[in-house]
């Protein structure tokens, strides 16, 4: 089945100002300095397409979560510097998504130029789909334009109230990443490998279920998995995870294994992870082997390893998958004919100081 909305490509938008709805959310380091602007490379093909069409953009998103309230640590304007320099053109920055200032900034829009609205989520009005927030950011165009795939599955007043009151078609990577994922999930080439990761474990529970459903293996990392190894009796210390969806947790553990009696499925919960007290770079890490504990039992060789080298401590959390999940992820992954990967398998915010891992 391929895209069944309207596109960019369905409409004429010669001399119009159009809103585009970006997914910006981009990571950050303590700086504040973006450590990956992949999000802002895929929104090119959109923005350069609509420009060479003869409008004008003005380009919506949201950094964060900063609940609502103006905080300039998930300012969007490094993000206006960046897109900048990757389009080869100049971007005007306004400092408030609506207002009068930002309306006379829209007006004076010619063709060709762009211009990037600050942080929608400043206003609480965002999240909560306020109508009139979405009116006054459908006044500053004539046309809109949702191309933050991240975050349509979202109900917001840059997502859903919108479209209410601008005619509203999708861009071109909201295009594409619909059309490759259904064709993934319809029809993948076997075997179909999926790895979840990341921290935002509730949002994530039904498209797992579905791919439980879907794949032949499926390995769970990040934060996401300190939530399932909960779920199966693995002490996790204070590492990040939602108690409140351990039952789920479980029923999924369950589905997976009665899958796994009736045909080849694996599910994969990590093995081994990196562990440390606090999410400084400079704390100091260790390796916890929580099943086999073979890692364990090779580094205090010919000793008898403590039991601390097999559990993760009450003061400590789990920050990244160990070397044998690792191991075990890419050797997989080199097996399947198609893999579906979200998430990262571990905190990427945080830049490592490369040193010796330990002591045990
Ligand atoms: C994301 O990064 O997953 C999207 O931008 C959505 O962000 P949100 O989970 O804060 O709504």
């Amino acid at each position: 089945m391929s895209f069944d909305k309207e596109t960019i490509r369905d409409i004429d938008v010669k001399g119009k100002r159009v809103l585009v709805r970006v997914d910006y959310n981009l990571p950050l380091d303590e700086q504040g300095r973006i450590t990956d602007d992949y999000r802002i490379k895929k929104s090119l093909p959109t923005l350069q397409y609509l420009l060479k069409n003869g409008a004008s953009l003005i380009l919506c998103s949201h950094l964060g979560r900063p609940n609502g309230k103006k905080d300039m640590n998930f300012s969007l304007k490094p993000a206006a510097a960046r897109l900048q320099k990757l389009i080869g053109q100049d971007v005007i920055f306004a400092p408030d998504c609506i207002g009068e200032a930002t309306t006379k900034l829209a007006t004076e829009l010619k063709p060709g130029e762009i211009l990037l609205l600050e942080n929608l989520r400043f206003y609480p009005e965002e999240e909560s789909n306020n109508a009139d927030f979405a009116k006054q950011l459908a006044s500053l165009a004539e046309v809109f334009v949702q191309d933050g795939f991240g975050v349509v599955h979202r109900s917001h007043a840059s997502t859903d109230a919108i479209t209410r009151y601008l005619p509203s078609v999708a861009g071109l990577l909201l295009e594409n990443e619909v059309d490759t994922i259904t064709n993934v999930m319809e029809n993948p080439a076997r075997p179909l490998m999926a790895i979840i990761g990341g921290a935002k474990i509730t949002d994530k529970l039904p498209i797992l279920k579905r791919l439980i459903d879907v794949a032949d293996i499926v390995a769970i990392g990040g934060a996401m998995a300190n939530t399932f190894l909960l779920a199966d009796g693995v002490d996790i210390g204070k590492s990040k995870a939602d108690e409140e969806d351990v039952p789920v947790a479980k029923m999924i553990i369950e589905r997976a294994r009665a899958k796994s009696k009736k045909q080849p499925f694996t599910l994969y919960l990590p093995q081994d992870g990196v562990v440390a007290t606090s999410l400084d770079k400079t704390a100091e890490t260790r390796i916890v082997d929580w099943d086999d504990h073979v890692f364990a039992t090779i580094e205090s060789y010919p000793k008898q390893p403590s039991r601390r080298s097999a559990q993760v401590l009450k003061n400590e959390m789990i920050l990244d998958i160990g070397p044998f999940s690792g191991a075990f992820i890419a050797g997989s992954m080199q097996l399947a004919s198609t893999v579906i990967w979200n998430g990262t398998m571990g905190v990427t915010e945080t830049s490592a100081i490369i040193g010796p891992v330990g002591p045990f």
